[in-house]
């Protein structure tokens, strides 16, 4: 783990081959996907994905996921139900994890899936997260590039602020287009959603033509023993309330919809601005350290994911 500055690297032909190259050398880069920005090694190398666990203080029960360029490269490492094929013709490239039975011989490193039999993976849509994985050529194993717990990020910067020096290079291409992390089914063979995100349950349920279940979270207090289930995640040092009418004193007011307020995620009250404006508003709002109200946001679409995430930032801290 180096500590000096990373390389912030533009998401054009040569900043993409170095960042490439870095990855092929068992380097930890941070790149950019449409849901959120993603700290990435190959998934191959265990210490590249060690230096991962290293960087963000991630317990090490929390499995990654591994992003490919296309389903092709998915199914050489996990057996692809007719679900699988579904979802990835509906849903591929974009906001969409497959959680899946890991194949024989799949030549993962054990850390990515955290001793697990399935495997977590994406093909993600943002054509500079294309361009890297086709010039690697290689599984990218990345989870979200913040400190373990902390707001995910949407923003080269915020990455720079949360990870700094712990990563070799930072691949900038501006602000993330849906902003929240990517909607987790898992096949099991039958669906089942493990985390809401930037894909609505609207779309996914009218692709399979029927409801699914939801893992359901686990009460407060008890141990974790499900991954990607932790209660307190997304956590803003500073407290949070959710579905706050007014500020009270001291506290600064995240609102949605016309209101009078400190930040607004949607003044118009459009769940997708909303969703790619959230994490940046809480980075911002962070380094107030004042505690954060939140006005309600409704629960169909996009607002599904929006209030999971609220509902974890605002849960007791460890
Ligand atoms: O949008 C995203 O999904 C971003 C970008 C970078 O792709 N990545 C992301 O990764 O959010 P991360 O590590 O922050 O969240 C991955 C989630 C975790 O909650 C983890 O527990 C869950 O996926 N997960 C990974 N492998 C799993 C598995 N085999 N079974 C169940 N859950 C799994
Ligand atoms: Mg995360």
């Amino acid at each position: 783990m180096t500590e000096t500055s990373p390389l912030i690297l533009q998401a054009d032909a040569s900043g993409i081959a170095t960042a490439a190259a870095l990855l092929t050398k068992g380097a930890l880069v941070a790149f950019p996907t449409e849901t959120v920005y993603g700290l990435g090694a190959d998934a191959r190398d265990g210490g590249a994905v060690a230096a991962i666990y290293a960087a963000k203080e991630r317990p090490s029960f929390n499995p990654l996921i591994v992003h490919v360029p296309d389903v092709a490269t998915a199914q050489r490492y996990v057996a692809w139900p007719e679900t699988a094929d579904i979802l990835a013709q509906a849903f591929w490239p974009g906001p969409l994890t497959l959680v899946l039975p890991l194949l024989p011989d799949h030549g993962l490193s054990s850390l990515v899936t955290a001793g697990l039999p399935t495997l977590a993976v994406r093909v993600p849509a943002q054509a500079s997260a294309k361009a890297l994985l086709e010039a690697f050529g290689g599984p990218v194993a990345a989870p979200s590039a913040n400190p373990s717990g902390r707001i995910s990020p949407t923003t080269a910067d915020h990455v720079l602020q949360g990870l700094g020096g712990r990563v070799a290079a930072i691949v900038d291409d501006g602000p993330c287009s849906v902003g929240l992390e990517s909607t987790i089914i898992g096949l099991d063979p039958d669906p089942v959603l493990l985390r809401a995100g930037g894909l609505p349950s609207e779309a996914i349920e009218a692709a399979l033509g029927g409801p699914f279940h939801t893992m359901a979270s686990p009460p407060e207090n008890e141990q974790v023993t499900a991954p990607g289930q932790l209660v307190s995640h997304y956590a803003p040092a500073a407290a949070l309330r959710m579905n706050a009418q007014t500020a009270r004193a001291g506290e600064v007011l995240l609102g949605f919809g016309p209101m009078t307020c400190d930040l607004n995620l949607s003044e118009t009250g459009d769940l997708h601005e909303a969703a790619a404006n959230l994490f940046d508003c809480l980075h911002q709002l962070d380094k107030l350290h004042r505690p954060i109200a939140v006005a309600p946001v409704p629960t169909h679409g996009l607002g599904r994911a929006i209030n999971d995430r609220l509902a974890r930032a605002a849960a007791p801290r460890p």
